[in-house]
């Protein structure tokens, strides 16, 4: 099932829109060493690198394709739409959807060769019915809730669910691929839930087995239990945020002895710089006021490019290798940062807003700590005037990647 060919890349924002004075760079190249990283960890547990959310806002298209590139079998998505893109851009290899509403058709699904979740008997009876009409069987993977209280069949349930699932397998509709479930909190090295996961996993399992279904895979790790909790591994793990080279939660990387790094460098160049007098009050609110004369910059993002707000007057950007303040409040598409009483600097300056750190910028994770929020809000929050522009991709036939979201052609 691997892929040979991708066709070229369609725009995924509303056209035109682009900005000229930032981007997001994404190195391809560190998204592959994280994977490379992450398979030597995993061992002989098979990956599946999840893409879902346009790649946890890398672009889930040239994401997906370096994956497969990387030898990834399997990709995940949460919604039938990111699926059948997928299948649409080119991708033959296997993917999981898994979170779709009552009344969706999952015929187009089941048409395109998708793994299937089904949480109930009412899902399973969607992907029968979708199995008819496509007119061939569905590949189902069976969710079990062992404790997250999100999706997945509750443990009472769960006999029932296999019992049609079962049921389904004769009848010739469905073809049960896996059993699945979610941590709630593998990212927190000995929190009580994840034994507690473990056990109703292993015990779901079971009585699966006992209803007469052989699904070969079980999944229930994510990036944090991949990385450290070997005894959740099972047949296959699910890994997102390592991918893009951000750490599940602080400690946990290292913690693996991995090493990740991150993937996204969101810069931007100054639209104003300019002098302005002590007690100068700085953006709405005067939320700050300067305290002496000081030369200020102004960064062409915002909060509506998905900069947080709660970063006013809290974080800093990088600018010729220092770290320079950011003053006041982070307006809609602008913010403002001191760049020093005798800063040399110009309109045009670049700043980086977050990399991997190498020049002295914040990461991602930095601004998750300022934010109280995670790395994973930080990436997947960029919006579509960001254009994504990407380096170090594998080459050969990997799609054009100018077209993404208007991203300017690079080096790829
Ligand atoms: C069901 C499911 N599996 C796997 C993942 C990947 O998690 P992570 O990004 O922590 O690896 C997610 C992410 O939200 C998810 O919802």
């Amino acid at each position: 099932m691997a892929v040979t060919e991708l066709a070229p890349l369609r725009p995924t924002g509303p056209p035109g829109i682009a900005s000229t004075t930032a981007a997001a760079e994404i190195d391809l190249a560190a998204f592959r060493s994280n994977l490379a990283a992450i398979k030597q960890r995993i061992g002989a547990c098979d990956l599946m690198v999840v893409v879902k959310a346009e790649g946890y806002g890398h672009g889930m298209l040239p994401c997906a394709w370096e994956a497969r590139a990387a030898g990834a079998r399997w990709l995940c998505v949460a919604t039938p739409a990111e699926a059948l893109a997928l299948r649409e851009a080119g991708d033959t290899g296997r993917v999981l959807a898994w979170l779709y509403g009552a009344d969706e058709d999952l015929t187009p699904l089941v048409a395109a060769d998708v793994d299937v979740s089904a949480q109930s008997t009412q899902q399973l009876s969607r992907l029968v019915a979708g199995a008819a009409s496509a007119g061939r069987r569905a590949r189902v993977h069976l969710k079990i809730d062992t404790g997250l209280s999100r999706n997945g069949a509750a443990m009472r349930d769960w006999p029932e669910l296999c019992a049609a699932a079962a049921e389904a397998v004769r009848a010739g509709a469905v073809e049960v691929i896996g059993v699945w479930s979610h941590f709630a909190a593998a990212d927190e090295p000995g929190h009580p839930s994840v034994p507690i996961q473990l056990a109703a996993f292993q015990r779901a399992y079971e009585q699966a087995r006992a209803a007469g279904l052989e699904p070969v895979l079980r999944h229930l790790g994510n990036s944090a239990a991949a990385l450290v909790v070997p005894e959740a591994r099972f047949d296959l793990v699910r890994v997102g945020i390592a991918a893009y080279g951000i750490d599940p939660a602080p400690g946990i990387a290292a913690l693996a002895g991995v090493q990740l790094r991150p993937v996204m460098t969101l810069r931007a160049q100054l639209a104003n710089v300019k002098q302005i007098e002590p007690g100068a009050g700085v953006s709405y609110g005067w939320t700050w006021r300067a305290h002496e004369r000081t030369v200020v910059g102004l960064v062409p993002l915002g909060y509506a490019d998905g900069i947080p707000r709660h970063a006013s007057d809290v974080g800093y950007v990088g600018w010729r290798g220092a770290q320079v303040s950011i003053r006041g409040r982070i307006c809609m598409d602008q913010f403002v940062v001191e760049l020093g009483p005798d800063a040399d600097a110009a309109v045009g300056d670049e700043v980086i807003l977050f990399g991997p750190g190498d020049e002295g910028e914040p990461t991602a994770e930095d601004w998750a700590r300022w934010c109280g929020t995670i790395g994973y809000e930080i990436v997947t929050r960029l919006g579509v005037r960001v254009p994504r522009q990407y380096v170090g991709g594998s080459g050969g036939s990997s799609p054009r990647t100018d077209t993404v979201r208007g991203a300017s052609p690079s080096a790829g």
